[in-house]
């Protein structure tokens, strides 16, 4: 905690929330991509969305990071870095990469991305800057950190692989849905949701921070049931065509 109200009361919210999240989308699935119905309202299209969604994490993050007194330290600096190079992308590049074809996205998921991502970006940012965050220099050779950003690292390229697998299931102007395969998508049908929460949790352990943990928490709740939510809906979808032996997001677990 910072002893900053406005800071602590966010992290104390998004941490409440994590349990109310996962056991929401335990019974509804999270309207966007396949699962989209009707009655969530109008929509705007997918590649728009995304920016709406993740233009926090650039500018929020990076004003409140800039407001902190340790701002120009080696380590948050090292830290804010690992934020910014996976929402660079996130946010700039991956509404690029998806095809335009893509379904649209209801404005009130944006909406929601958009408003959780100001409160998330503002305490994350602010606290690595923070005068309370005081990271040593020495820091960067602690367990914590160099383990939390192996995963980090490692979680943001196998979420980009990931991706990119999906990415490439469509011929262009297609729309429908083909079996993923190869790699981890033959032990599970979403490594892409498996590696952003071991990314998040690597946050987590390189930041050694509430608001990392609050985040990484909050990844869970959110992507471990929708991970669950395509799961069914392959086998649904697929049958017995789907191979028998994938689990949803944890290889041989779940
Ligand atoms: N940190 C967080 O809390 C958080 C939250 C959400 C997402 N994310 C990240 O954002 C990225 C995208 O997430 P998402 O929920 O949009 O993923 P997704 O539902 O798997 O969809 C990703 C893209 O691939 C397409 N696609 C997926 N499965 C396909 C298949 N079997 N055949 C053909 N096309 C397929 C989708 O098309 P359609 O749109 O037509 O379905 C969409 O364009 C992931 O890396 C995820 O980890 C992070």
């Amino acid at each position: 905690m910072r002893g900053e109200p406005l800071h602590d009361g966010i992290v104390l919210v998004i941490l409440a929330m994590a349990p109310m999240v996962l056991l929401a989308l335990l019974f509804i699935r999270a309207p966007y991509g396949r699962h989209q119905k009707g009655g969530f309202g109008p929509s705007l299209p997918a590649r728009a969305a995304w920016v709406v969604m993740e233009i926090p994490t650039l500018v929020v993050f990076v004003g409140a990071f800039a407001l902190g007194p340790r701002r120009a330290e080696l380590v948050p600096l090292v830290l804010a870095a690992l934020w910014l190079v996976h929402y660079g992308d996130r946010t700039l590049l991956y509404p690029l990469r998806i095809r335009p074809s893509g379904k649209p996205t209801a404005w009130v998921v944006a909406g929601w991305g958009f408003i959780f991502q100001v409160a998330n970006s503002y305490v994350n940012g602010g606290w690595l800057s923070s005068e309370q965050a005081a990271y040593a220099p020495g820091w960067l050779a602690d367990p914590r950190f160099v383990i939390g950003a192996l995963l980090f690292v490692a979680g943001l390229v196998g979420n980009r692989w990931a991706d990119h697998v999906l990415r490439t299931l469509r011929k262009p102007g297609e729309t429908g849905y083909v079996i993923p395969r190869g790699g981890l998508y033959e032990l599970v049908s979403c490594p892409n949701y498996l590696t952003e929460t071991v990314m998040w949790w690597g946050w987590a352990l390189a930041t050694w921070s509430l608001p990392g943990l609050a985040f990484a928490l909050f990844t869970s709740a959110n992507l471990l049931p929708r991970a669950v939510s395509h799961h069914r809906w392959y086998r649904e979808q697929f049958g017995e065509n789907y191979p028998a032996e994938r689990k949803a997001v944890l290889p041989f677990v779940l």
